[in-house]
């Protein structure tokens, strides 16, 4: 690309997050509840679905706009079938220099052999406690702690390193399990970063009494385990670092409520029905997917991809205030993988 893509903030396009499915096999309540998604949902069919060939030729052409990280959600990731084919095609991609994928961790012990083997760079494992009876209430007891950890284990047995394990904190539900979770991964080479309970979508019932922020997560955690804060990976990274004052690792903090980072968010998302959303708490996504099958050139897709970007205005977090809600809400964080 010779003139880098910006927005109407100057933030260029940096990732892509690719939802890859909209199904999960949980039902967290801030995130799937049960009683909305039943046996009789409709989730996508296969045809509704991107197809592999299309991801990857989307994939690539976000890639000529100057994308140079993926990341794949869900739903749940590993519920499509075949994953690790379309992980070796997108690894292969010019220009790629980060292939990540965020998984609920229940099919890792099947799958992270063959996702090492075709290029996957990095895994991200949602725990949300390691107390069993919590997890289950926050995963709709659909799974056990200890499956989870069996899959942790097989991927850092095929190769994987520094996972990061990624655990949403809700008031009154997980809280009184945070420290113990800390000190699970304390002075071990993984990341636990705690998200504060986000408002996005529709179907959770979010009330900001139910968010736990980060400076209380910090404060829960310091005072058993000392933390200093430390300089970010690279620019616009959404968790904040603090390690351990003993030299033990570290943990992250995701303050989407309290600290929004909308300035410098370079983040694009595909959801599996080719809608292309410039922002997790966007109304509506651009139908990339219909084009697509209608034959359009590549010049012609780049355009209007493009074209959307340019015109990208979207802050949402920063425009909520941490205490107020903006009514009307955008998309589930089930079809745009969060
Ligand atoms: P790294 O690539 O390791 O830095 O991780 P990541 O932050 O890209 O990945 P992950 O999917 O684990 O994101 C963690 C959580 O941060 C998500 O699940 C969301 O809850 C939140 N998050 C990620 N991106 C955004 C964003 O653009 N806006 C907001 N508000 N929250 C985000
Ligand atoms: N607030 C914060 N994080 C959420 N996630 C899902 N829903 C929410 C929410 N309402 C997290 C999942 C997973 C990541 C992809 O997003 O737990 O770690
Ligand atoms: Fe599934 Fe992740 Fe949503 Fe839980 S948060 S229901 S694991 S997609
Ligand atoms: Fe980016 Fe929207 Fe999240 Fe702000 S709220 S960081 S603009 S995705």
């Amino acid at each position: 690309m010779d003139t880098p893509l910006t927005d109407k903030f100057n933030r260029p396009i940096r990732d892509l997050r690719i939802s890859v499915i909209d199904k999960c096999n949980f039902r967290c309540p801030y995130c799937m509840p049960a009683e909305i998604f039943g046996a009789d949902y409709n989730f996508l069919t296969n045809h509704e679905l991107l197809s592999d060939e299309e991801i990857v030729r989307l994939a690539m052409l976000f890639a000529q706009m100057g994308v140079t990280k993926f990341r794949l959600t869900g739903g749940e990731p590993l519920v499509r079938p075949h994953l690790p084919q379309l992980v070796a095609r997108l690894a292969e991609i010019p220009g790629i220099q980060d292939l990540a994928l965020t998984t609920n961790g229940y099919y890792l012990s099947k799958y992270a052999g063959q996702l090492k083997e075709a290029g996957l760079h990095r895994l991200t494992i949602s725990l949300d406690s390691l107390d069993d009876e919590v997890f289950q209430v926050m995963n709709g007891r659909k799974s056990t702690v200890s499956r989870v950890l069996a899959g942790l284990a097989v991927a850092e047995a095929s190769g994987f390193q520094a996972i990061k394990i990624n655990c949403v904190v809700k008031r009154g539900v997980n809280d009184h399990t945070i420290v113990a979770l800390a000190r699970r991964f304390k002075g071990s080479e993984h990341i636990v970063r705690f998200i504060e309970y986000m408002d996005v979508g529709n179907l959770n019932g979010w009330k900001m009494d139910d968010v736990v922020t980060a400076d209380e997560i910090l404060r829960l955690i310091g005072a058993d385990m000392p933390l200093e804060p430390t300089p970010p990976n690279y620019p616009g990274e959404v968790a904040n670092r603090y390690r351990y004052l003993d030299g033990e690792g570290e943990i992250g903090v995701i303050a989407s409520v309290t600290k929004p980072f909308c300035g410098n968010c370079t983040r694009a998302r595909l959801s599996s029905a080719g809608e292309y959303y410039t922002c997790l708490f966007a109304h509506n996504g651009t139908d990339l997917r219909g084009p697509l099958r209608a034959g359009a050139t590549d010049e012609e897709m780049l355009d209007l991809i493009g074209g959307v970007w340019r015109r990208r205005t979207d802050r949402y977090s920063e425009l909520r205030t941490s205490f107020t809600r903006v009514p009307a809400k955008g998309a589930e964080m089930y079809r745009l993988g969060g």
